[in-house]
């Protein structure tokens, strides 16, 4: 660690509030991409540069630009959208971008392979449907998550309200966004404390990410978030308060042990006329006290962990003005979506839809347009990548039915698909050091036989991969997680609880897909032979000693034994 601010502080403080240059490099047709400082600036804008990774050998062997594209993501808080807001995100793809559409593990949806010359175009085609893209990456809070459950109605929509008010209230208040996609303008701005009087000149020195979580379900995995609420409901389905998590985190580096995920703490049960004070104090005690040398530690787990728990609370008590409470008894039992039909206590039905990987592909995107043109309910993105339509009517049920399931978008008998996520990774990401989302599928067919083989088909298994360390699809929160290592290898690991509250442990470094099948068989064989009633895989791997059970954060990385790639084939 160093005194000083890393760079990144540097260009947020002399950006004038997120412009930097982007409004004079967007015009600059010589080159595709954008100045290096704007491509920091510009994921305050909600969008990524990047190229296409599968073209850069050739590009470079005919000395041209790599291949340069947006990705642009939404912020949809809840992931709530209306079917002319699905309509438009489906146009936007086709006209602008590769025509493929991501549902992503925040309930966003991503939009890839946007050229800069229609970066702009799309961005007002976005906000004509009332739709906005700003933090939804960058430094600062980003989409707001909330559990997407339709048919527990009264907990819901106390849910989705609270998640839209947070996400309202910790919006960034720059009038750049504005003056740079849509109006062109610029606004006269005031001072300072006027310009973001949250945030200030140098918004957060990391990402912040808020959930709301409605227990049993705890889908949106709200250990892995910096920030959640929790809904405490009485005997008649109201909510009487939340219950306040802090100090949840994914991303780690290999190799570099300071580093690691972390899952929250219960800080405490607060009031629903308190929730914004607490989500405004929560920020501001970590826009300063976080780290703003070290990007690696600058995540609130990091915070917490150094500065401690209860002088923590302690400050953001002082900071809202509000006394928090013990928190409340809760009690979680999955992180996954039930998927197919439910119906709710008004008469409508749902219908949970499975788009592996969250990837849309033009046949699914085509055959959700149908039905989009003539729904009236809405469209909601789970936190698993997947896809809720809300509000069917009894007459339309068999039609919808049987077109999703032309689409290829019902659910597969799988346990282990059912629960499966994979990141992006290649070809856009550039911090991919594996494929994720192109492979997964594939592993799983393979898995999938190992598992037919000790019946073991239909039981839930929460199985996530990622393409680096980063963990997009919080996969040190799945009962089998698999992390990227470089080309085709991968480390394994294992002992998560099947409701996202434990962290799971290496057991097997960089695994090739023969080694990846070979370390797993025996694992699946012990647990078919094993396990005891009701027991899930995750607590399994612990009880029969495959790997050591994880506390927390900084245990994460002790009691491992590892195994190399040659021991487990
Ligand atoms: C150091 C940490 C991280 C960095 C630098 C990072 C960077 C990125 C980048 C570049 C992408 C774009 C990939 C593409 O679309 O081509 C991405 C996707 C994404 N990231 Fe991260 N990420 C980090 C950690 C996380 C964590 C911990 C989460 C969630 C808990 C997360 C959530 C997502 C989501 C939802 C996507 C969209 C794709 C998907 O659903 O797989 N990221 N991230
Ligand atoms: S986990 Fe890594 S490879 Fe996957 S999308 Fe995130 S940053 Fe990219």
């Amino acid at each position: 660690m160093t005194d000083e601010v890393s760079r990144n502080e540097r260009i947020k403080e002399a950006s004038n509030y997120l412009r930097g240059t982007l409004a004079e490099g967007l015009k600059d047709t010589i080159t595709g991409a954008i100045a290096e400082d704007d491509q920091q600036l510009v994921k305050f804008h909600g969008m990524y540069l990047q190229d296409d990774r599968d073209l850069r050998p050739e590009r470079t062997r005919k000395k041209m630009e790599k291949a340069f594209a947006f990705m642009i993501r939404v912020r949809i808080p809840g992931g709530v959208l209306t079917p002319g807001q699905w309509l438009a995100l489906d146009r936007i793809a086709r006209d602008y971008g590769n025509g493929t559409m991501k549902l992503t593990t925040r309930q966003t949806v991503q939009l890839h392979g946007i050229i800069k010359s229609n970066v702009t175009a799309a961005m007002k085609a976005i906000d004509a449907v009332l739709l906005n893209t700003i933090a939804a990456c960058g430094d600062v809070n980003r989409n707001v998550m909330c559990n997407p459950n339709p048919y527990q109605s009264r907990a819901h929509a106390a849910a989705i309200a609270l998640a839209r008010a947070v996400s309202d209230h910790l919006l960034p208040r720059t009038p750049a966004y504005r003056e740079i996609w849509l109006d062109g303008e610029k606004i006269a701005g005031g001072e300072d404390e006027v310009v973001e009087p949250i945030y200030g000149k140098t918004y957060l020195p990391r990402k912040f990410k808020v959930v709301v979580a409605v227990p049993p379900s705890n889908d949106v995995d709200i250990f892995a978030h910096d920030l959640g609420f929790m809904a405490i409901v009485d005997d008649t389905g109201a909510v009487t308060g939340w219950n306040v998590t802090v100090g949840g985190g994914m991303g780690m580096t290999h190799g570099e042990p300071d580093t690691y995920p972390r899952t929250a703490d219960v800080m405490g049960f607060c009031a629903t006329a308190d929730v914004l004070a607490i989500a405004e104090a929560v920020v501001t005690v970590q826009r300063d006290w976080g780290d703003r040398a070290n990007r690696k530690h600058a995540r609130l787990k990091y915070t917490i962990e150094d500065r401690g728990l209860d002088a923590f609370r302690r400050e953001v008590e002082k900071r809202a003005g509000v006394l928090l409470k013990p928190a409340a008894p809760f009690k979680f039992t999955s992180m996954g979506d039930s998927y197919g039909w439910s119906h709710d206590a008004d008469g409508r039905s749902h219908l949970t839809l499975f788009v592996q990987n969250g990837r849309l592909f033009p046949k699914q995107i085509a055959a959700l347009r149908k039905l989009a043109e003539s729904h009236d309910g809405d469209f909601r993105i789970t936190p698993n990548q997947h896809l809720i339509v809300a509000g069917i009517p009894a007459d339309k049920q068999k039609e919808i039915h049987w077109a999703m399931n032309d689409a290829g978008l019902l659910a597969p008998w799988s346990g282990l698909k059912r629960n499966s996520m994979a990141c992006v990774a290649l070809p856009t990401c550039g911090l991919a050091l594996a494929e994720s989302e192109r492979y997964l599928p594939d592993l799983l067919t393979a898995l999938d036989e190992k598992l037919a083989a000790h019946g073991l088909t239909q039981d839930d298994i929460v199985i996530r991969m990622t393409g680096c360390p980063n963990g997009c699809a919080r996969p040190y929160l799945a009962e089998i997680g698999l992390v990227g290592k470089g080309p085709g290898r991968y480390n394994l690991y294992l002992g998560a609880a099947f409701d996202g509250s434990r962290l799971s442990k290496l057991y097997a470094e960089d695994l090739d897909h023969t080694s990846i099948i070979a370390a797993l068989d025996p694992v699946f064989a012990a647990y078919a032979a094993g396990r005891q009633k009701g027991e899930r895989f995750g607590d399994f791997t612990i009880r029969a000693g495959f790997v050591a059970a994880t506390t927390n954060g900084p245990d994460f990385h002790a009691n491992v034994r590892v195994k190399k790639a040659e021991a487990a084939a």
